[in-house]
């Protein structure tokens, strides 16, 4: 399977026209409020001896902070773009970066073969993939772990499109860096509240324990509130 080229192209082209700076990117937050909180709940399921690979990385700031509490970090990304971004963040190389499609199922198994069964941090990914990728998504994070390794995944819920309409409403309309994710064609939290956690299950994912959370964006509404998207966490291994 393969997502489409618009897919392709639109992330490309946003991080192809995304600087270098850190916060450019909307979701691009502080690994002290997401990486770091989310490895306290996934670490006491977790062997950190097994490397982690971040799934959709985009500038690989969380796959930095992940490195530094588990063996190995691996940060993958479809846009050969955003994995430039992420290499060129990490001189000393903490973590390695890859391109790769986690829809192409061969990629996958081939990447699984290479390093084995692995730990999985994925932030934000499959609200926004074309609905009939999903299932091959979840699919990847399944064939990753294998039977050792542990996954914690967070993904927006629908009620984060109130909060992004919101934002949009404010005298100047969308803030300018919510502006560049539709500008691109991106669909944020466009997966229903149900669907996730049900592709999850169909991947043969068990949900070891899961809670709601907000993912702190880097931009504010107009009357100065840091906007927080509404999200679902889990922490999954494969059946
Ligand atoms: C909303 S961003 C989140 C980036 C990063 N996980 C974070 O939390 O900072 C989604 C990322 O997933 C990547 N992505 C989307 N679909 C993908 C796919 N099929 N395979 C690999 N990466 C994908 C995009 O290029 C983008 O960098």
């Amino acid at each position: 399977m393969d997502v489409s080229q618009q897919y392709r192209e639109s992330w490309e082209g946003f991080w192809a026209a995304t600087s270098d700076a850190p916060g450019e990117a909307i979701w691009d937050a502080d690994p002290s409020l997401s990486a770091a909180p989310h490895s306290e709940l996934l670490l006491p399921y977790a062997d950190a001896a097994l490397p982690v690979v971040d799934l959709g990385c985009g500038n690989g700031t969380q796959t930095r902070y992940l490195a530094t509490r588990f063996a190995r970090a691996i940060g993958v990304d479809l846009s050969h773009a955003a994995i430039g971004h992420a290499r060129r963040a990490d001189p000393e190389g903490v973590a390695e970066f890859a391109q790769l499609d986690l829809v192409d199922g061969e990629a996958v198994r081939a990447l699984h073969e290479r390093i084995g069964d692995t730990n999985v941090y994925m932030r934000a990914v499959i609200h926004q993939s074309e609905p009939e990728t999903r299932p091959a998504v979840a699919a990847a994070v399944a064939t990753l772990l294998g039977n050792r390794g542990r996954a914690f995944v967070a993904e927006l819920t629908p009620a984060s499109q109130d909060v992004l309409r919101q934002a949009a409403q404010g005298p100047d309309g969308p803030p300018k860096k919510l502006r560049r994710v539709f500008d691109h064609g991106l669909k944020p939290a466009s997966a229903t509240e149900e669907e996730v956690p049900q592709v999850l299950r169909a991947a043969g994912l068990v949900t070891l324990d899961s809670g709601d959370t907000a993912l702190p964006q880097t931009e504010y509404l107009p009357d100065g509130t840091r906007i927080d998207l509404p999200a679902r966490w889990f922490v999954l291994a494969a059946r």
